[in-house]
């Protein structure tokens, strides 16, 4: 949520900012601006709307050997220029641009008042720019110490809340300071260049050297070294990794939008997440990273899936999967709640966050709350290195590949897919059958062919969606495993085409959602074979006895009766295992499809941020 890039080095400041910000833009896109460094003095270009935006107001301005900028997305104030960042101190000494929120920015914005420091936003940020200009203003000259970086830890032991910034000095000239608590923020290390972002994705087109900075640590940086500190003046030890994906699975290619370009690669993504993760034997799963033992694992009685958003209707498949392959009870909670709950936990509950993206604030909050209680954690987690990642004692890495459409798509489905396999992981050390577990692992690397054949469907799917894209309420239904999932349907089609979509359990619709079914208001039905396959059915003939559009989508060999569905989708029969992920791409790509119908713009749907680091 909001996205930081600030450069030190050759004079290609400007050019480096705008590509990382274009490449941060799923985290926010409300405004954007630079800030860089000249003998004049900070020189300021901010626009609201798009990095485009900004790009054609800079024009061929995009040079510069030291700068800050950022994509924002609004907590405090409007969207508008002057709320955009970078900000400049009220004695134009310091740019800062900052991810977070600063809790206590109204007590120090008085103080600041009182000292004769004036404001020109409504950010919370421009509190800490003053913050650090006041104390620069007032740090001595000392040899051996450097003024600006004291200045800037001076002010960080003052914020309440969260940050990731990036600042500079109009006295220090070859110098960039970057902090972190609670948001992200990497270093990238090039040749003669130095690179501050808030996600590996901005930096790769510079450098693959990048050392993740922890919370409550800043980093002084020059074009050829860097130095690390926590805010209360400790020196800390450096550790560089390399970024070893592949950086042409973040642009776009041939595809018009990354979201249709992201469910197309659902095959690849789903293999990738299976690779080298099975038994010789082919009866179960393997993983690398669990840290925990067969035994350990045994001992578990209860587990806890936390996390938010589309990952938190990954966590309810498992729940369905895990009970039903492994008999272990699942409990699942948003993240955003679980942290300031006083949830009881038996001492024997495994705890597991599922993050796409590993940063997101309310499961990291929510994870390190469980550590606190001394639980063991997990992640389930597609980027790599994440703070998510990190902080828990094990997980699964997704290998989906970048994510970068703000509608969760491929990384839900890989997430369904390690869900699954963990559910036979686990059953495989309890109860489930030698024999069970070869026909489960076999369903599951059938997955990438049948999600294939079902993208076949996608003129058809753009054809039914295009029937339906002038409606302005839509439910999504679905029973057991496929209620999750019609959630995922509901919160899709939302958040990209702004149609009002609800998500109900099909039976429940009789206590309340029923009262909407009208000719103006269609039901997407997901009815897979099984046991509850005729009551779904029966459900369906409820909405369309009160003169409800019914889109059936359903498992092939599914008996439909005559006349029930006015449009009907069919995926692969398959094991009740894998059902979630191939009823999941109808879904996806109807949403797609009306929304491009709506005129909307798919992968930057307003209000929205793909990484959501603030509380
Ligand atoms: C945001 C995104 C969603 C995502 C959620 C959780 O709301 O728009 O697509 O599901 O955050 O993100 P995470 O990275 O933790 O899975």
């Amino acid at each position: 949520m909001c996205g930081i890039v600030g450069y030190i080095g050759r004079d290609r400041a400007g050019s480096v900012m705008v590509d990382g910000l274009k490449r941060l833009e799923y985290r926010g896109y409300d405004s954007s601006g630079v800030a860089v460094w000249t003998e004049e003095g900070i020189k300021q270009t901010k626009r609201t709307g798009r990095v485009a935006e900004l790009e054609a107001a800079l024009g061929d301005d995009l040079g510069g050997t030291l700068g800050i900028s950022h994509t924002r997305w609004a907590t405090h104030g409007d969207v508008t220029e002057a709320n955009a960042h970078p900000h400049t101190s009220s004695d134009g000494k310091i740019a800062l641009v900052h991810n977070g929120v600063i809790e206590n920015y109204v007590g120090m914005k008085t103080f600041l008042t009182e000292k004769g420091y004036t404001f020109q936003s409504q950010t919370d940020t421009e509190a800490l720019c003053n913050l650090i200009a006041y104390h620069y203003a007032k740090e001595p000259e000392v040899a051996g110490k450097n003024r600006f970086l004291e200045s800037v830890r001076k002010s960080l032991r003052h914020v309440e809340g969260t940050y990731g910034i990036a600042a500079l000095c109009t006295d220090c000239p070859g110098e960039l300071i970057g902090a972190r608590k609670g948001s992200p923020l990497i270093l990238g290390l090039g040749e003669g260049e130095n690179i501050l972002a808030s996600d590996a994705n901005a930096l790769t087109h510079c450098t693959r050297n990048v050392v993740y900075l922890e919370d409550n640590e800043v980093v002084h940086l020059t074009d050829d070294d860097f130095s690390i500190t926590t805010v209360s003046s400790k020196s800390v030890e450096a550790v560089i990794h390399q970024v070893d994906w592949d950086t042409s699975e973040a642009e776009l290619g041939d595809y018009d939008h990354f979201m249709q370009k992201e469910i197309f690669e659902q095959p690849t993504s789903l293999e990738n997440g299976m690779r080298g993760r099975f038994s010789d034997d082919g009866s179960t799963a393997v993983f690398g990273g669990l840290n925990l033992n067969s035994q350990e694992l045994r001992q578990v009685d209860r587990i806890l899936f936390l996390a938010c958003g589309t990952a938190w209707h990954s966590c309810l498949v498992a729940e369905y999967l895990i009970e039903r392959f492994a008999r272990i009870p699942v409990e699942v909670e948003y993240a955003s709640e679980f942290r300031y709950r006083n949830a009881p936990l038996d001492k024997n509950t495994l705890v597991i966050a599922i993050s796409q993206s590993g940063e997101t604030i309310d499961t990291l909050g929510a994870l390190r709350e469980a550590k606190r209680k001394g639980y063991r954690t997990l992640a389930i987690n597609n980027s790599v290195g994440s703070t998510i990642a990190r902080e828990s004692d094990g997980g699964i890495y997704q290998h989906a590949g970048p994510e970068i459409g703000v509608a969760s798509t491929k990384a839900f489905t890989s997430q369904i897919m390690i869900c699954a396999m963990l559910a036979l992981y686990l059953g495989r050390l309890r109860d489930l059958s030698y024999g069970d577990g070869v026909a489960i692992v076999k369903a599951l690397k059938k997955v990438p062919a049948q999600v294939e054949e079902i993208l076949k469907q996608n003129e058809k799917i753009a054809t039914v969606a295009k029937k339906y894209a002038s409606y302005e309420d839509c439910l999504f239904l679905g029973r057991q495993l496929m209620f999750p999932i019609a959630l995922e349907g509901a919160l899709k089609l939302k958040e990209i085409s702004y149609i009002h979509a609800e998500g109900y359990p099909a039976a429940e619709m009789k206590h309340g959602p029923i009262a909407l079914i009208s000719e103006d208001c269609p039901s997407v039905f997901l009815a897979t074979s099984g046991e509850v396959f005729s009551k779904s059915l029966a459900n369906a003939q409820e909405v369309k006895a009160r003169k409800g559009k019914v889109i059936c989508i359903a498992s092939e060999g599914c008996d439909i009766p005559e006349g029930l569905a006015d449009d009907t989708i069919l995926v692969p029969e398959c094991h009740e295992i894998v059902q979630p992920i191939l009823m999941t791409i109808p879904i996806q790509l109807f949403s797609y499809h009306v929304a491009l119908e709506r005129g909307c713009d798919v992968d930057k749907p307003r209000n929205l941020a793909k990484s959501v680091t603030v509380e």
